[in-house]
């Protein structure tokens, strides 16, 4: 009997190819998304990948009733990878309440039926917007998170200390929140990637969609931040390297490794890249000028973010192994594929 795991938010980017990873290594996978950002063609994208099809319920984790229905219908599950959120940044600013009640409400349900089903084993996906603007860079986890500038990114912080409560009454339960840094790529088989709906926010798509010609120009935020080259500095992980986070992450506390009720990690390559590395690094991968404009800064964004992963190596057994050039060309690969 292979041993199942569900997966929230998991037609989506990065629940898709943590979907893989665990499919690929044994495991039975259930997928439980409402699709408000994704796509049922996922399932069986998924299926050309490994020639095996998770099973996939559609299910808004805000509706208790429906949380319930499922989580009983898999009750024999023993871990759950909770990505299901809404993650619009811009947007969650001008819409607060929407991204509090959806990601605290499904976070909260799926929590509640967890403990019901006794499935004590839980993964979040959680940000390194936490950290705000830190005192220094790399950040370990020790530095202090702070009040994110977005509702999005609070609804993360609030999260972590939610589930923090919970392990405090609730000594079964063993928890890993993993914080990301910048995911990006695609997987290689181009079935799999991210689909921004609408102009997209971040940076990579951005790229990729102006070199397609969907967009005229890349905006580049502010030129006069206290980098190298004057451009923000982030710490951009693969999202094939962030999946097998997730399997490491899910095997420790299978296996009973955690030092503690809930664990934190960094999840980032511990390098960090201008935008203008990223703009010159796609121009070599893809052998084609990118048309850019320097324009001014972009509320929020601090001047630079760069993990230190040595926690999450020294623990997990994880390190980033892809480099920038990957990452990009992976990503434009799947633009090149989309269209
Ligand atoms: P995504 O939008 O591609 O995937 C999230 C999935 O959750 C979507 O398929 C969506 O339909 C589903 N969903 C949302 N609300 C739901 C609900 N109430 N019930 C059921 N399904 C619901 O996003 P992603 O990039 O794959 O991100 C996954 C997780 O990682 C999210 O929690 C996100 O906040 C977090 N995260 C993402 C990034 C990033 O850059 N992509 C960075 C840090 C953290
Ligand atoms: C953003 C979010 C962060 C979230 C992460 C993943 C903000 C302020 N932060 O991180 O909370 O966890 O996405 O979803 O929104 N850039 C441009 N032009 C563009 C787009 C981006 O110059 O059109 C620059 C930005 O100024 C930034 C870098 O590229 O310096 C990366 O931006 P982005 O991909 O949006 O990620 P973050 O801002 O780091």
């Amino acid at each position: 009997m292979k041993t199942k795991i569900i997966i929230t938010g998991g037609t989506g980017y990065i629940g898709s190819h943590t979907a893989v990873a665990l499919l690929e290594s044994g495991y039975e996978v259930v997928l439980i998304d409402n699709l408000c950002n994704s796509s049922i063609n996922t399932v069986g994208n998924i299926y050309s990948i490994t020639g095996l099809r998770p099973k996939m319920e559609i299910v808004d984790l805000c509706s208790k009733k429906e949380c319930d229905e499922v989580f009983n219908k898999h009750g024999d599950a023993i871990g759950i990878i909770h990505f299901a959120a809404l993650k619009a940044v811009g947007e969650s600013v001008q819409k607060p309440l929407r991204y509090y009640q959806n990601n605290l409400t499904a976070l909260m349900n799926t929590l509640d039926s967890a403990v019901k089903n006794k499935i004590n084993n839980f993964i979040f996906s959680s940000s390194a917007t936490v950290y705000g603007q830190p005192e220094k860079v790399p950040i370990s986890e020790q530095e202090k998170t702070k009040r994110p500038f977005s509702p999005y990114g609070n609804s993360k912080k609030i999260g972590e200390e939610i589930m923090e409560d919970l392990t405090l009454v609730n000594k079964e339960l063993s928890i890993i929140s993993l914080r990301y840094f910048n995911p990006i790529g695609a997987h290689k088989s181009g079935f799999l990637g991210e689909l921004p709906t609408g102009t997209p926010n971040n940076l990579m798509p951005y790229i990729t969609q102006t070199a397609i010609g969907l967009r005229d120009k890349l905006f580049v935020f502010g030129n006069d931040y206290p980098t190298k080259d004057g451009t923000p500095i982030r710490d951009y992980v693969h999202v094939l390297d962030l999946a097998d986070a997730h399997l490491k992450a899910l095997e420790r506390i299978l296996n009973g490794q955690n030092e503690s009720p809930m664990e934190v990690f960094n999840i980032g390559s511990g390098k960090g890249y201008s935008v203008l590395d990223v703009i010159y690094a796609f121009e070599r991968v893809s052998g084609q000028k990118l048309p850019y404009e320097i324009t001014t800064r972009r509320e929020g964004d601090v001047p630079e973010l760069i993990s230190s992963a040595d926690l999450a190596n020294e623990k997990l057994g994880w390190r980033a192994t892809r480099g920038l050039e990957e990452m990009v060309a992976s990503a434009w690969e799947w633009e090149k594929k989309l269209r």
